[in-house]
């Protein structure tokens, strides 16, 4: 089948990976960056590629990053108002770009998440961090990615004046419990369809670092995923709506915690340390998926 890759840089570990594994199980694969589309806002629904007609393909996998989530959303609905298979829907992706958004969506379905707040007023910043815990705790940005975007602070008072100056900044951010027993350890699932393919422990290097991201210079290991853990990362995956997700989780003393699912999920690091082909894996469900190989 035809199938189009949406990614801004073809020369990513990712987008590599997905073009080779469509290639090798014998489709016709191209990637194409978002911005070169126009969307055209008509009935029927139009869409131009470098201002010339798009033969439309089977299927579309959406490599959207962070810093296109507006326009790439956009363009995955139009794909779905075309009626072509997308792996992932516009609105999993929108949900979870937004941390509070996917994590009041996982806290309806009583999946264990480490204490959140998100509170506007100032008068009620002492009284959240006291609820969720007391300090140190872990201020957020909604949208942030890669560890950027995410501290820690160690006192009350800190806090505070981190929240405020982030308030004054116009930034939305959410206050969540730090999980200390986690010692800048997390897990990464990777979820394909309703199971895990593959998953890896991310452990910080620096011992002064909270965040165990790969782009923060954490280490990936192999682990064997207990079988909680991989029921709650696909159960996650599933509320948001979304076929391929790379689900986080903290260790803490409560059981798996989530703390985030990504929708463009990065493959090299995992790949790497787990030896799995999860490009193939992902090919394979959209072969079964779309049922017209
Ligand atoms: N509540 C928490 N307690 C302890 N560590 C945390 C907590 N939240 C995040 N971390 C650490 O910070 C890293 C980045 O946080 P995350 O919410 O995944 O944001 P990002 O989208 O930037 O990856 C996590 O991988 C984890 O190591
Ligand atoms: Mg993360």
């Amino acid at each position: 089948m035809r199938i189009s890759i949406l990614s801004r840089k073809s020369e990513l570990y990712s987008t590599r990976r997905l073009l080779e594994a469509a290639e090798s199980r014998g489709h016709e694969a191209r990637v194409q960056d978002p911005f070169k589309f126009t969307i055209h806002v008509e009935n029927p629904p139009k869409l131009l590629f470098l201002s010339k007609p798009f033969p439309l393909p089977d299927a579309v996998i959406p490599r959207i990053g962070a810093s296109i989530t507006y326009f790439g959303t956009a363009l995955i609905r139009q794909f779905e108002q075309m009626g072509v298979f997308t792996l992932s829907s516009s609105r999993a992706v929108n949900a979870s770009r937004d941390k509070l958004y996917a994590l009041q969506l996982l806290s309806k379905q009583n999946i264990l998440l480490p204490k959140t707040a998100f509170v506007r007023r100032k008068s009620e910043i002492l009284k959240t961090i006291d609820e969720i815990g007391g300090a140190p705790v872990v201020i957020k940005l909604l949208e942030g990615t890669q560890g950027i975007g995410v501290v820690l602070a160690e006192r009350l008072n800190t806090a505070q004046a981190i929240i405020e100056l982030l308030h004054v900044a116009k930034q939305n951010i959410l206050v969540q419990k730090f999980v200390e027993e986690a010692k800048g350890r997390d897990i990464r699932a990777f979820v394909v369809g309703d199971r895990v393919v593959a998953a890896m422990r991310r452990v910080s290097e620096n011992p002064s670092e909270f965040r165990s991201n790969v782009h923060r210079g954490g280490r990936a290991e192999s682990i064997q995923l207990p079988k909680e853990f991989e029921e709650v990362s696909v159960r996650a995956a599933k509320t948001l709506g979304l076929k391929v997700a790379g689900v986080d989780l903290l260790e803490s003393k409560e059981g798996p915690a989530i703390i985030e699912v990504n929708s463009s999920p990065g493959l090299e690091a995992i790949e790497n340390v787990s030896g799995v082909d999860i490009a193939a894996e992902i090919i394979q469900f959209i072969e079964q998926n779309v049922g017209q190989v």
